[in-house]
């Protein structure tokens, strides 16, 4: 079983009835976020990079929940000086938690805290819960290696940013679901910010088009992947 809500920009919150991991969780200061940080409840908090519209709320619902963070070595270690657990990865590995297991893969895109620092290479994950894989691509632009991430774990959901400026944009994202071949595709990181307008339902027309499923999701949102 798992059960996905999306808190809109790139935050979502996984749940397999036992275990709750939540993804970059930009809530405060974020305009279209439906709940605030201190009613989420999380066991895990996954980040793609250190960038404040991901990292957001991080420290607050770590100590919150005593939650662990799952990242990027430079990110984990950052997060600990936060006063964070943290559970440090990299790009490529796999590591098995309680709720299933994380994998880390390349994102083309930077990754500093707000003050600038170095917070390591930016990642997508791809977290197994319940029974599913679920593609978080982070913020990236398109890239062919997207082929070989689908080819080496078949996706169930993939989580693509649409938004451009920052990231892919409508015409990238379709592209990108095509290499991946998902069951499933959600659309993030756009109508955040005027910079990153765009229109979710335009996407999910276009990945129609090619024979794939996309879902445009209400901020807070509630699907149970079957
Ligand atoms: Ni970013
Ligand atoms: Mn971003």
């Amino acid at each position: 079983m798992l059960k996905i809500q999306y808190l809109s920009h790139s935050a979502f919150i996984l749940r397999d009835g036992i275990y709750s991991v939540i993804i970059d969780p930009f809530l405060t200061g974020n305009p279209t976020a439906p709940m605030k940080a201190e009613s989420v409840k999380a066991d895990y908090i996954v980040l793609s990079h250190g960038h404040g519209d991901h990292f957001g709320d991080t420290p607050q619902i770590a100590k919150n929940n005593d939650a662990t963070v799952i990242a990027v070595n430079e990110l984990a270690l950052y997060c600990q000086s936060r006063g964070c657990k943290s559970h440090p990865m990299h790009i490529g590995g796999r590591y098995n938690f309680p709720f299933g297991s994380v994998k880390f893969t390349i994102a083309h895109h930077g990754s500093s805290n707000n003050d600038g620092r170095y917070m390591g290479e930016p990642a997508g994950a791809i977290i197994n819960i319940g029974g599913k894989n679920v593609y978080h691509c982070g913020d990236t632009g398109l890239f062919s290696d997207m082929k070989l991430i689908g080819e080496m774990d078949k996706i169930d959901v993939m989580m693509v940013p649409i938004g451009g400026n920052f990231t892919m944009d409508i015409h990238d994202a379709v592209k990108a679901v095509e290499l991946v071949n998902p069951d499933l595709v959600l659309p993030m990181h756009y109508n955040t910010f005027p910079v990153i307008t765009t229109d979710p339902d335009q996407f999910v027309r276009e990945v129609a088009a090619i024979g794939k499923k996309a879902l445009h999701l209400e901020y807070g949102e509630i699907i149970e992947i079957l």
